[in-house]
């Protein structure tokens, strides 16, 4: 019997995947031959002698210590693309939130609760809340990789002009991309043309603080930004303060920490992008597959 421990819950389609006469699962096992995790940090947990694969449920892996398990002969496997539909969602939602005032005004309609006449004042109170549309604006779009592509698509649907950089962009999948998408070899043409500004790249020493004082300095005035991928990519305490200084006028970010939160015009949400009960489902499922087909078979499939 193989033995898989799961670090955070797990959709149970994911878990039905393992055929239960050979596998038992559970979040409290001893010695698992094979981890499912999605969001637990890993990093000074120590490892039995019968690890061989630890999956992760999403796409970045930054919360495992891939080093260790690569001198240790464990496999690490994510699922890419399992959840990008959801994110792309959240990335849409995200650029309308950055530009019309939804959450301002719906928390201020509420505050009004009890108050004399509240629904006629929340009636009135709607030429404190426009904000511009987002059609005929220029998105641009840091990493194309399955969430970025599809979110060039969706923003293109609705009438974005949308430019692109990933400087791993295969030529396939830069042909599938254009001619809708204007993508561009030099990442100073997003800051300089873009009225948004999204960002989908995964978190390695190299990419932290990608958007820092310096790129925001190229941006145009009154640009908002997107950061749905991981919070170290962008430097809070510089987009803070441009947002004080009138240069960025909204921040949408899915990561939490004590510069961003509470701060007017910064949207914080608790990394939600992929929750979604159909993206929890769709990891899970590509996760057991690829422990089963390592464990079985030795294959290794997104590794
Ligand atoms: C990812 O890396 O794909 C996300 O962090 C997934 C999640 O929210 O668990």
């Amino acid at each position: 019997m193989y033995k898989i421990q799961t670090l955070n819950k797990i959709s149970e389609i994911g878990t039905d995947v393992f055929d239960k006469s050979k596998y038992s699962i559970s979040d409290d096992c001893a010695n698992p031959e094979a981890i499912m995790v999605r969001s637990a940090k890993m990093h000074d947990m120590q490892f039995g002698d019968n690890l061989l694969a630890i999956a992760r449920a999403g796409a970045g892996v930054n919360n495992i210590p891939v080093e260790r398990c690569a001198q240790e002969g464990i496999c690490v496997f994510n699922t890419p693309g399992a959840n990008s539909n959801a994110v792309k969602e959240l990335a849409i939602c995200a650029l309308l939130l950055s530009s019309r005032k939804i959450v301002e005004a719906a928390s201020w309609a509420a505050s009004l609760k009890g108050t004399p006449d509240a629904p006629k004042t929340v009636e009135g109170g709607k030429s404190k809340f426009a904000g511009p549309e987002i059609a005929g604006k220029t998105l641009g779009i840091i990493g194309l990789g399955a969430i970025g592509g599809k979110i060039a698509n969706a923003a293109e649907a609705l009438g974005m002009k949308v430019i692109g950089y990933d400087p791993y962009l295969s030529i396939g999948a830069a042909l599938h991309l254009e001619p809708s998408v204007k993508i561009v070899t030099d990442i100073n043409e997003i800051y300089a043309n873009s009225d948004y500004i999204t960002i989908h790249m995964p978190y390695t020493p190299q990419t932290k603080n990608t958007i820092d004082t310096d790129q925001i300095a190229m941006m145009k005035d009154g640009v908002r930004l997107i950061n749905l991928a991981r919070g170290e990519l962008i430097n809070s305490e510089a987009v803070v303060k441009a947002i004080a200084d009138g240069k960025v006028a909204k921040y949408v970010t899915d990561f939490a920490d004590d510069v961003v939160l509470g701060v007017e015009n910064v949207i914080v949400l608790p990394h939600l992008g992929a929750s979604t009960p159909e993206s929890e489902d769709n990891c899970a499922v590509m996760a057991a597959e690829e422990l089963i087909d390592y464990i079985e078979n030795g294959n290794i499939k997104n590794s």
